[in-house]
């Protein structure tokens, strides 16, 4: 890609004009018969990542749970809703921004932690942190990277990232993730509450295909000084029972091996002589999360971390209510974007659900199905803090790499600014329930 401003960076920094500010490059551009690199649909943006990506990236990164409906699911719930605009409001400016746990974000959004995209792009989360840092928007890194935190967060030179963790059934793994999230610089741990198991995903499991299984999306655990104890035990123990697990020679088993081999930090021929690379991807699928997590681990997070505790995957009012009771400091409502569960409620209706039981105070992400500027408005109107931005940044980064995340970015932000604009609502901390109603057209 060529050197381009980042489109967030070159808006303006007052937000009032943000919208018409990006509107403006585009046209201003149009002149000199240039296009956005980057479609400003979403529909166009998903054609042109998925003709950008491999079968197996796609089958990843655009896949979900079972037949599909938990994703169709989160879209139709954002139907049954329409904003209803108002005139002659005389309201010129806007305020995008928003406090979450203490700190001023420039707008309602932070980048969700989506694992394994190095099947995009190797270097993956260091685009995506580097694009977060320009345009100001957090970014939470999953614990699914395939780059270490701590080389992520040094791509970021200071802004603002959190760090997503899923519950190992080994504890002490658990305490050396959050220590380094912490030593990292992250603001927040997120835990994620719906993955104790994968789901069921037919688009990989109908190409045999598991990103972890070749070494991808490991890098927060192979960089672990606890996890490498545990890796090392394990060979030890393999080596004095004399069970070295036999793999048939095929040639998908070669690739395999030399991918796992590829991905392992250290030099490939090193790794290729050494039994840690395949046994780190053993060792991972056995211990990354666990089925038997319960409210009690969780009970245990306030005297592990000084961090504000975010727990993420929460539907239902009551699991919302414990998470209060429990004294988290931000629940986020999502169903990992129909990966899970299939046939699961779509998220925004939990949200008007856990609003509903919890009320205005406690602090409440909106997570799985945003795709545009009018669908933030409608989750902020039912009572969101902020929204998660998860698939369309990913699909940014396959169409245009650290320009492509940083335009996705720059398109929804300026869509919520007119779209503000144009109803009347000044502030994205206080956008009216009034202004959205149940959509008569359905
Ligand atoms: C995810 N998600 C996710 N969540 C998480 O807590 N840790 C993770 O490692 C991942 N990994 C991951 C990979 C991929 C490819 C996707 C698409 C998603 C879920 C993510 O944080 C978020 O909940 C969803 O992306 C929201 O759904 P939409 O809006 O992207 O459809």
């Amino acid at each position: 890609m060529p050197e381009q401003p980042s489109p967030a960076a070159s808006s303006p920094t007052t937000t009032e004009s943000r919208g018409r500010a990006r509107q403006s490059a585009i046209y201003r551009d149009g002149v000199l018969g240039r296009r956005p690199a980057v479609p400003t649909d979403f529909a166009e943006l998903e054609r042109r990542a998925r003709k950008a990506s491999s079968a197996k990236a796609w089958a990843y990164v655009a896949g979900g749970a079972g037949e599909g409906q938990t994703m169709r699911n989160n879209r139709a719930a954002f139907d049954r809703w329409a904003i209803v605009p108002r005139m002659a409001h005389g309201q010129a400016t806007r305020d995008l921004s928003v406090t979450l746990l203490g700190s001023t974000l420039p707008t309602p959004l932070l980048l969700a932690p989506v694992g394994a995209g190095q099947l995009i792009d190797p270097d993956c989360d260091l685009h995506v942190a580097r694009a977060a840092a320009a345009t100001g928007v957090p970014y939470i890194f999953t614990n699914q990277g395939g780059t270490p935190m701590e080389e992520t967060a040094a791509a970021m030179d200071g802004a603002p990232h959190w760090m997503q963790l899923y519950w190992s059934t080994d504890e002490a793994l658990v305490d050396s993730l959050i220590g380094r999230a912490e030593a990292s610089g992250a603001e927040a741990l997120v835990v994620t509450l719906d993955t104790t198991l994968l789901g069921w995903r037919p688009q990989d499991l109908n190409l045999g295909s598991l990103p972890f299984a070749q070494g991808k999306g490991i890098g927060q655990y192979t960089s672990d000084p606890r996890f490498r104890e545990i890796v090392a035990e394990r060979i030890a123990a393999a080596k004095r029972l004399g069970t070295s697990a036999d793999v048939q020679v095929t040639l998908g088993a070669i690739k395999s091996l030399l991918s796992i081999t590829r991905q392992h930090p250290g030099s490939f021929w090193t790794n290729l002589r050494s039994a840690a690379p395949r046994a780190s991807v053993e060792t991972f699928l056995d211990i990354y999360s666990n089925p038997g997590l319960s409210w009690s681990h969780l009970e245990t997070l306030r005297e592990r971390t000084r961090l504000p505790i975010v727990l993420k995957g929460i539907l239902h009012p009551d699991d919302a209510r414990r998470a209060v009771e429990l004294g988290v400091d931000a629940i986020v409502v999502s169903n990992h974007g129909g990966r899970q569960v299939d046939r699961s409620i779509a998220s925004l209706d939990a949200l008007i659900a856990v609003r509903e039981a919890i009320g205005p105070d406690p602090t409440v992400l909106f997570d799985s199905g945003i795709r545009t500027g009018a669908d933030v408005f409608v989750a902020l109107a039912h009572g969101a803090d902020a929204c998660l931005l998860g698939r369309p940044y990913m699909y940014g980064l396959a169409v245009g790499g650290q320009q492509g995340v940083e335009e996705v970015i720059a398109n929804i932000v300026a869509e919520l600014d007119l779209t503000m604009g144009l109803t009347g609502a000044t502030h994205a901390s206080a956008i009216s329930p009034d202004l959205v109603t149940p959509n008569p057209s359905r």
